[in-house]
Parts: C-alpha cells; sequence; structure tokens
C-alpha cells in the first residue's frame, strides 16, 4: 500500500497557486537566491520600516546566530487585523464553533479589531509594556485570540499555556519566563465536561510568587473564588476601556511569543519565536500549503496552545485575511459525526487534524462520516505525527470520497511553521510521506557521525540552513538551544527526527530518534514523566519509553522500582497514574505500569533504554548486544512481567 501514488488532480493543478513546474523553479530560486527569495516574499507583510536585509544566519556552534530583516520594523497585530478593515471589515475572521453544537458564532474583522484594541487596553491597564512576558492559560474561546494580538499589539511576549496542564506545569512555565499576569476563564468546557481553569491558576500561584494580575474570562459564569488586588474579571475590565489602540512598531527581530515544548533532557524549554520572520513564514505556508484563496473557509482543529494553533489558527490565516475556524470541542462529542457535522455547518473547504483523530474516527465507523455531505471540502492537512497509510487511505477514500488532495505537513514547534509538505496543486502523492521541502527548506539526512548521505536513504533528519520561521533561542538560555539543536551534527539544524528518503526523493519520517515520545501528536519528555514518578514517596526509580500504541501512535511505558517494603499492586498503579496526570496533566497519564525490582544498568550505572525499548515493545526476541549489563538476570524478570503482550 505504501507505494500508492495519488496524481494531483487537473482541477488543483490549473487552479492552484503553483503546479509542479511552479514549484521546481521557486524552490530552485529560494534555495539558490534566498536573499532575493524572501526579500520579494518579506513584501506580503506591511512594515512600519521597509528591511533593507534580509538573511544574516549562521548554524556554526561557536557562534549560533539566526536573523532575518533584521532591520524591518512592523506589528504582527496590524497584520493580521488593521490591514484588512479597509477591504474585508465585514468579512468574518473566526468562526467560533462552541463545544456546544447549539453554540457558534461569528466575529468579523471589525469586530476582531475592537476586542483586540479591547484587550490591549486592559492589559496597558494591568501595566503591561513592550517586552513584557504575558502567560495565557485559556481555552479555546475568542478571547484566547483576541488575547495573543492584544499581547503583540503592544509589543509583549506572550507564553501559552495548554490549558490542559496541571497547575505545577503551569507554575514552572510562569517562573521560567517570570511573567506578572495570567490571562485565564472561570472555566473551560470540552466534551461536555468543565475544567478548573481558575482554580488551576490558584493552586499554580501557591507555588510561584511575582504575578500581580490575573485577568478571567467569563466562559461558564462558574462561581470561582477571586482574590482582591490581584484577581479581575475581564468584562468589567474591558467596559472602562476604549475600542482603539496603537500599536507598538516591534523590530522584526523583537520576541513574539515563548512556548514551552519537551525536550530530550530536562525542564521543557521555551522555545523563543520573534516577529518579522515568523510572521512572513507562517503566512506563507498558510496560503501555499493549503492553498488558501480569498473566500475560502478554513478549518484547523488543534488548540492554541500547541504550536499548530499559534502559526495555522491565529497568526498565518489571519496575516492572510482568512477566515478561521475555532473549534472549542473535541472530535467525538456529542458524536463521532461532529467534525462532519461542524464542516456542513460552516461549509469549510479546508480541514487540517492530527492522525490520532483520524485513527479513533476511523475506529467510530464510516456510517458517522457517510452520513454527512462533506462537498464543501477541497483540500485534507494532516500533522503531529506520521501518518500510517491505512489512516491516509481512509481519510483519501471515505472523508474525501477521493476528491481532496492530503497534504501531510512535518514540521516542529521550533520550526514556527511547515517544512516538508506537499503542495495540493504540485505534489503526486504518497499515502504517509510528508513528501518535498517548502521553499527554502534544505532538508539532508546524516549518518551516526554527521556524514551526508546521498540518494535513497536513512539517517537522522537535519536542516543545513534558516528559514525566517527559525526559533531564535530558548528563553533565557542560548547555550541550552545551542546544544539542543547545533552540536549533535556540527553546522546543521538537529531535528530530533529520525527520516527515510526514496528513490523519488520524498521524505518519510519515521518518528523521534530521543528521548521524546509522541503521545496523541503531543510531545512528551520520557525525562519528564520519570521525574514525575520519582517524585512518589514510594518510587524509588523510573525509566519511561514509548511502545506502538493504535490510537495515540505512542503510550507512555513506565517501568517502576519501589521503595523497600513498598507493595506493588494494582491500587499503586492507579495511584501513580493519577499522581503523573496532576504533576504534569492528563496528556502524560502513563498507559502501561510496570513494577520492576531492578533496571538494566551498564556497569558504570547508565540505564540501557534500548533494552526497556524492545521489552515495551514485545520484541525481545531481537534485544541485541547485553554483553555491557552489570546484571544480566534483570532482563528476564523484565521480559517475564511485560505489560504489553501482542
Ligand atoms: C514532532 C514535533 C508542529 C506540529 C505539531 C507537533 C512529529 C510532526 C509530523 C508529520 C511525522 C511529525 C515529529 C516532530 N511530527 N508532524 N507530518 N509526520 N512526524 O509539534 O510538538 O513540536 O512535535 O512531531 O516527530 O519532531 P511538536
Amino acid at each position: 500500500m505504501t507505494d500508492a501514488v495519488i496524481p494531483v488532480p487537473a482541477v488543483m493543478a490549473d487552479n492552484a497557486y503553483v503546479n509542479n513546474e511552479a514549484y521546481l523553479a521557486m524552490y530552485k530560486h529560494s534555495v539558490e537566491d534566498p536573499d532575493g527569495f524572501w526579500g520579494e516574499v518579506g513584501k506580503r507583510l506591511d512594515w512600519i520600516k521597509p528591511y533593507t536585509k534580509v538573511k544574516n544566519t549562521s548554524y556554526d556552534p561557536h557562534n549560533v546566530s539566526i536573523k532575518w530583516f533584521e532591520d524591518g520594523v512592523l506589528n504582527v497585530s496590524a497584520n493580521c487585523v488593521d490591514r484588512h478593515l479597509a477591504t474585508k471589515s465585514d468579512q468574518v475572521a473566526i468562526i467560533w464553533e462552541g463545544d456546544n453544537p447549539a453554540e457558534s458564532k461569528s466575529i468579523t474583522y471589525r469586530e476582531l479589531y475592537e476586542n483586540v484594541c479591547k484587550f490591549a487596553n486592559v492589559l496597558k491597564a494591568h501595566g503591561v509594556k513592550k517586552g513584557d512576558r504575558v502567560t495565557i492559560y485559556l481555552p479555546m474561546i475568542p478571547e484566547a485570540a483576541y488575547a495573543m494580538l492584544a499581547c503583540a499589539r503592544v509589543g509583549a511576549i506572550h507564553s501559552i499555556v495548554f490549558a490542559g496542564f496541571s497547575p505545577d506545569s503551569l507554575a514552572g512555565r510562569v517562573e521560567d519566563c517570570d511573567s506578572k499576569i495570567i490571562l485565564t476563564a472561570d472555566e473551560g468546557l470540552r466534551g461536555g465536561r468543565k475544567v478548573p481553569l481558575k482554580t488551576n491558576v490558584d493552586a499554580a500561584l501557591e507555588k510561584v510568587s511575582g504575578v500581580t494580575s490575573v485577568i478571567v474570562v467569563k466562559r461558564t459564569g462558574g462561581d470561582v473564588p477571586m482574590t482582591d488586588g490581584r484577581d479581575y474579571f475581564y468584562d468589567a475590565e474591558a467596559a472602562k476601556v476604549s475600542a482603539d489602540c496603537p500599536v507598538e512598531p516591534m523590530n522584526a527581530e523583537d520576541p513574539l511569543f515563548i512556548l514551552y515544548t519537551s525536550g530530550s533532557t530536562g525542564k521543557p524549554k521555551g522555545v523563543l519565536h520573534t516577529t518579522g520572520g515568523y510572521l512572513v513564514y507562517a503566512s506563507m505556508t498558510h496560503q501555499y500549503v493549503f492553498d488558501y484563496h480569498d473566500g475560502d473557509v478554513y478549518w484547523c482543529t488543534a488548540d492554541v496552545g500547541w504550536v499548530t494553533g499559534h502559526s495555522y489558527i491565529v497568526y498565518g490565516p489571519l496575516a492572510n485575511g482568512a477566515t478561521t475556524l475555532m473549534f472549542e470541542g473535541v472530535p467525538n462529542y456529542p458524536s463521532p459525526a461532529r467534525c462532519w457535522e461542524v464542516i456542513d455547518k460552516h461549509n469549510v473547504n479546508i480541514f487540517y487534524t492530527a492522525p490520532t483523530a483520524i485513527r479513533a474516527l476511523m475506529g467510530a465507523g464510516d456510517e458517522h462520516v457517510t452520513k454527512t455531505s462533506r462537498k464543501s471540502l477541497k483540500l485534507l492537512g494532516s500533522v503531529g505525527e506520521p501518518i500510517n497509510p491505512e489512516a491516509w487511505m481512509w481519510y483519501y477514500n471515505v472523508v474525501g470520497e477521493k476528491r481532496c488532495p492530503i497534504v501531510d505537513t512535518w514540521w516542529q514547534t521550533e520550526t514556527g511553521g511547515i517544512l516538508i509538505t506537499p503542495l495540493p496543486g504540485a505534489t503526486i502523492l504518497k499515502p504517509g510521506s510528508a513528501t518535498r521541502p517548502f521553499f527554502g527548506v534544505e532538508p539532508a539526512i546524516v549518518d551516526a557521525e554527521g556524514g551526508i548521505l546521498e540518494g535513497a536513504t536513512e539517517g537522522n533528519l537535519v536542516i543545513t540552513t534558516s528559514w525566517p520561521g527559525q526559533m531564535r533561542t530558548i528563553y533565557g538560555d542560548h547555550e541550552r538551544f545551542v546544544q539542543t539543536y547545533f552540536t549533535t551534527y556540527k553546522g546543521y539544524y538537529f531535528t530530533g527526527d529520525g527520516c527515510r528518503r526514496d528513490a523519488d526523493g520524498y521524505y518519510w519520517i519515521t518518528g523521534r530518534v530521543d528521548d521524546v515520545i509522541n503521545v496523541s501528536g503531543h510531545r512528551m519528555g520520557t525525562a519528564e514523566v520519570e521525574s514525575a514518578l520519582v517524585a512518589h514517596p514510594k518510587v524509588s526509580e523510573a525509566a519511561v519509553v514509548g511502545y506502538p500504541h493504535d490510537l495515540k501512535g505512542q503510550g507512555i511505558y513506565c517501568y517502576v522500582t519501589l521503595m523497600d517494603g513498598e507493595e506493588p499492586t494494582d491500587d499503586l498503579k492507579k495511584e501513580l497514574r493519577n499522581w503523573v496526570r496532576s504533576e504534569i496533566g492528563p496528556i502524560a497519564s502513563p498507559d502501561l505500569i510496570q513494577f520492576a525490582p531492578g533496571l538494566p544498568k551498564t556497569r558504570s550505572g547508565k540505564i540501557m533504554r534500548r533494552i526497556l525499548r524492545k521489552i515495551a515493545e514485545d520484541e525481545f526476541g531481537s534485544l541485541g548486544d547485553t554483553s555491557t549489563l552489570a546484571d544480566p538476570g534483570v532482563v528476564n524478570d523484565l521480559i517475564d512481567n511485560r505489560q504489553n503482550r501482542k
């Protein structure tokens, strides 16, 4: 099945922005003359002061420095809102679809402008200035977009914390970027259940000091405790301010946002994106990858708490004057037909979701899909993890009725926007392949020593030169940025992914090669789950690995050694599962826990994860070399008590 190829539909080749010829020519220009290419592309934005320089980047590990359009001045909020008012003030900017199917509303560009200005003025009234960090812990309501654009308007740096994260995770992120203000809601609403956001903020603020204002948007109207002099309801604050607010002129390299993401070691990293290059890249990729044309209704099902929500719900689409749909709920509530019903309700043309959702909806049965029309659909997208060809074919045949090309978009929090992807009018598709690089992106596959491999091959995916959307640093820790991304293979940006390239030059992402696992398209550091586990008083040692999971892509498999005298019971497993959920959040919930009297270690005490991965995969017939084990006996016990028997 992986040999299947899907040709470009004639209507796409004729009507899309680029066909294959144009792709090849533009790609060639983009890599041969990046200054000329991006210098032109950059003009898609409104600049307060135009740039005279374009690319100024170095991947030399002694001097990693990434600057794009460095002398230009602009404002992201002006580009996403104000500049559309002249021609599109009555066009819908955001369609909001509530968790409850009876609730939805449309926000025009004129209304977006007023709401963003009000939010910006509320921020100012609370002392927020250019360069300040603002933590956003909001559910999927329009105020989340207003808040982001309000920060950009006044030059503040937002840090969105996904509303599914625990109070502890929130506290850690507030502390790391030293933010003095949190924007939240009374409660969120997902799949009919309430999420106690304000209560979580209160719990976080018992662990971190320095926050002087908490602004609370009323979503459910639930009764929440308010601390005098610290907590304010947004509606009361907004009633006091004007619906106009001037934009702060920002240098292209001024920070726009921080977004925390998991790595292979330590605490989550604050990925920092800046203003000019990020917006140029987000808007250009949004237009070309989704072949967005004026009037199209575009829906990305991500949450604004992830980078996909930043670049492809808010910044890319709004910079393009698009109509972007924002969905508060979940794909299977009230039924597995929800996504297809929303597509019919709002005449969605472009639908972008994650393989984990596709697999879950495929499992629910075709009748939920086929009872809906979906005739508005013209393009489908996938993101977050490798999509298995079976799910790809179902998405293509059943959801898209063989009419809609699928763009399987590979990228990362760090990359700011899509790097490897089909273009719908240009690229012959192969199910399971992210296909070819976007303009200006130069991928390469290297061996363990960093030697570039040519032709059809497999190895580690690196990018050899910068693109405008690339992260600039880790907030507050440039050295960690250099160490993490530029020292493994000198001179290249290391993605952390394994990759195969076929004889046609198509790229097939094979998954992470570091200690990061991908659970339902969410990135989880095994080290984070391990440190949550060992923080439990009954746990002495823990090792966490990923294993193949039918719905989630990867599941979380935990090997746990207990303190002397503790009983390995099922109740304790339940307790540990709940513990990790409350330490990190439900997305980190262990799928399988195995109590182990000992972990396989080398004589120098290093845990041999390769062996733990094999046992978790139920592939212990191929354990490889175990001769360096300090105590080979532990392996037999681990195999006998394995939790994932196929
Ligand atoms: C990791 C980045 C940026 C989108 C949301 C995830 C995996 C992402 C694909 C894809 C295969 C993919 C990679 C990557 N990934 N998209 N189309 N095919 N793998 O962002 O949390 O920063 O995770 O997600 O392993 O490194 P993220």
